[in-house]
């Protein structure tokens, strides 16, 4: 079984101070006019009463929603600071956790982002803002707007106990998505454009997020997905999704022809044919499993095959195990939603209070996991 998006893993964590009692010691500069290194100290435990700030105005190389869940772990006396004395703040405990070779990925990715943003224009403007009335079906707009579990169920089938499909977008909708991602592909060849493809394991596709579509699939996750996921998937995060990889597979062909037996470097996935006309490629499942028993047998009751068809919805559990079966013919192309939840992450952080001699090593080793899962999944290649 292969992983997609699998994620490095760093042996030697950074450097830092622990105090092993429910907070963690960082070695920073302080802010501007901000205190001493006893007022430094990231609290392990959420504060969950506080509203975090918006970030997504920030160009760093971090995703916004990191700094919204990480504000929620600073020191109380940091949590009234400015704005801008909380951001410098994080970026350098961010900074700190993340080591050298990564910084340069990083960059890399955002000077890849910025040619992109540069050079390519887009052949459908409409598609980059966010139009429910023309992307989605009436059934789903209606169903979402109710925002109940009985409005949900109205439209949904559950094939199998965590595999959920529903009517999602409008022909019309797929078929400008298509036509976009295939002016992006045409522009990536005239230029001889090096394309990062979505994830280790499709070597076709493209991420829609490079191209200028992060902000409308922002919106698609947090408005249309997160009331679906928080009554489907609250467990796994499902009411918390603040960060996403959106991107389109392409099998045929010509293409990859079939995706292995893996699971999804998400919380929750949300898969959508767009079209074209193909046969096969059926997604098949088999059940969740946690990091240790991914490789167990599968039960008869958690086999389920099930048939694309274009405009049509999947939403799963990232740890879902699946796989896609060949498609024998014609071209499809399906868009892929990862959705993740930031927040979750950093509210499971282990607690130093059971085992506080290893506490230090061990919140280092969950911060620089944290920092790779969080921005290596668009790094792959
Ligand atoms: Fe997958």
């Amino acid at each position: 079984m292969s992983l997609d998006g699998a994620v490095e893993r760093r042996e030697d964590p950074p450097a830092g101070n622990g105090n092993g009692n429910g907070a963690v010691a960082v070695v920073v500069a302080p802010p501007t006019g901000r205190p001493t290194y006893g007022d430094r100290r990231l609290r392990l435990n959420p504060n969950t009463e506080h509203k975090p700030e918006r970030y997504d105005d920030l160009e760093t190389e971090f995703d916004p929603s990191i700094f919204s869940s990480l504000e929620r772990h600073l020191p109380p006396t940091m949590l009234e600071v400015p704005r801008d004395a909380k951001i410098q703040f994080m970026k350098e405990i961010l900074a700190r956790y993340l080591p050298e070779g990564e910084r340069t990925r990083v960059q890399r990715h955002k000077e890849y982002r910025q040619k992109i943003m540069s050079a390519y224009l887009p052949l459908h403007s409409d598609l980059y803002n966010m139009e429910p009335t023309t992307f989605f079906m009436p059934s789903f707009i209606k169903a979402i707007n109710d925002n109940t579990e009985e409005s949900f169920r109205s439209i949904i089938s559950e094939p199998s106990p965590g595999v959920y499909t529903f009517a999602m977008l409008q022909p019309n909708f797929c078929e400008l998505l298509l036509e976009e991602v295939e002016n992006f592909e045409k522009w990536v060849n005239a230029v001889k454009f090096k394309i990062m493809r979505p994830n280790t394991m499709n070597k076709y596709g493209a991420v829609l997020d490079d191209f200028g579509l992060e902000p409308m699939l922002s919106k698609l996750m947090e408005e249309f997905i997160c009331p679906m996921s928080k009554v489907f998937f609250p467990e796994v995060g499902g009411s918390t999704l603040d960060s996403h990889h959106g991107f389109v597979v392409e099998y045929g062909k010509d293409k990859d022809l079939e995706l292995g037996f893996h699971v999804d470097d998400s919380e929750i996935t949300l898969n959508v044919c767009l079209g074209k006309q193909f046969s096969g490629g059926e997604l098949f499942f088999r059940g969740v499993r946690c990091d240790k028993h991914v490789n167990s047998d599968t039960q008869p009751e958690e086999i389920l095959d099930y048939s694309h068809v274009p405009g049509q919805a999947i939403l799963h559990r990232g740890r879902h195990r699946h796989g896609a079966r060949a498609t024998t013919s014609g071209h499809r192309i399906n868009l892929l939603l990862w959705c993740r939840s930031n927040q979750l992450f950093f509210e499971s952080l282990p607690d130093p209070n059971r085992a506080p001699a290893r506490a230090e090593l061990l919140l280092r080793a969950v911060y620089s996991e944290f920092l790779q899962r969080a921005i290596y999944p668009r790094y792959l290649l």
